[in-house]
């Protein structure tokens, strides 16, 4: 089936994710989040910890913790059903084109593996004809093109021998280097520095113009979301309260944004005292969904 390049390249309406408590209540995590990327585009999600970002990654991906329960109106990847698609269809899907940098990659790769076993076993998905010699040589290109700097030595770690910034790196250069249609990067520069990071912003980049990839880039860092994305979508409580273009987002409406940019403060003079966010009970009822 061709694709149609008209449509979004992943739609979510109505996402709802909870979890039953050791007392057997039901707790939301995710109430009713909608929100659309196209190919090519960078939609960043921001919001405060416990928001639910990762876990709309997650779903995305179907990757969530087996005691999830899920449920949606609408899920789809390129025009497919995610909602009626075999969990083996899924899973290839995930493997192929889709991927997602984990927020803490030092639990998400394998103890018991070498980075280069992993990433072979990552590469094999997309390459299987390659041998030894020449799998080796792409395990090292993938690590070099994400800057770790004696790619030999990482390669042969396992990841308890990594630093946490190098774990991300590897993460970074076994999910980029398939060059995937869907790429979820959870808070993928958190634990570098910021020469590091840059560089790894630039390899997003170059994936995304060489394959069109559709980024969800979920960061804590506003300023690097406005600069970085094209689309912004702000999640408070398990819920999108505001979308916006990634550039209007210093002039973000709801109070809930406001408070957010306003804990930010500028390096240069910055204000004595931090603001204090303070919560409307109402935020917790409110969803405006897509608005751009
Ligand atoms: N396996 C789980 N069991 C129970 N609750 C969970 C589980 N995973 C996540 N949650 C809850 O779901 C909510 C959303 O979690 P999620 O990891 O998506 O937050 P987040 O927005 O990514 O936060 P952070 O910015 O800290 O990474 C949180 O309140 C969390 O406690
Ligand atoms: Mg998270």
């Amino acid at each position: 089936m061709p694709t149609d390049m008209t449509q979004p390249l992943c739609e979510i309406d109505e996402l709802r994710i909870g979890f039953r408590g050791h007392d057997g209540e039901l707790t939301d995590a995710v109430r009713g989040l909608s929100l659309t990327l196209h190919r090519g585009e960078r939609l960043g999600i921001v919001g405060e910890s416990g928001s639910g970002k990762t876990l709309t990654g997650r779903a995305l991906l179907g990757l969530l913790p087996p005691d999830a329960l899920c449920q949606a109106k609408t899920m789809k990847f390129d025009g497919q059903d995610l909602l009626a698609m075999s969990a083996r269809k899924r899973r290839q899907l995930c493997g192929r084109q889709m991927s997602m940098i984990l927020q803490d990659p030092k639990y998400s790769l394998n103890p018991v593996m070498t980075v280069a076993q992993q990433m072979r076993e990552a590469f094999h998905l997309h390459s299987p004809k390659l041998d030894r010699r020449e799998m080796r040589e792409k395990i090292i290109a993938a690590l070099a093109a994400v800057h770790v700097r004696d790619p030999e030595r990482v390669a042969d770690a396992y990841p308890h021998e990594l630093s946490g910034g190098m774990g991300q790196r590897v993460m970074i250069a076994m999910m980029v280097s398939s060059g995937p249609r869907l790429l979820v990067a959870d808070e993928p520069t958190s634990a570098l520095d910021v020469l590091v990071s840059m560089q790894v912003l630039r390899i997003l980049d170059e994936m995304i113009e060489k394959h069109n990839t559709g980024l969800i880039f979920i960061s804590h860092d506003l300023p690097l979301v406005m600069s970085f994305c094209d689309r912004v979508v702000v999640m408070y409580a398990g819920r999108v309260v505001e979308t916006c273009a990634a550039r209007d987002l210093v002039h973000a409406q709801h109070p809930y944004t406001r408070g957010l940019l306003a804990a930010n403060p500028p390096l240069i003079d910055p204000p004595d005292e931090l603001p204090v966010l303070k919560r409307d009970a109402a935020w917790l009822a409110e969803s405006t969904g897509e608005s751009a």
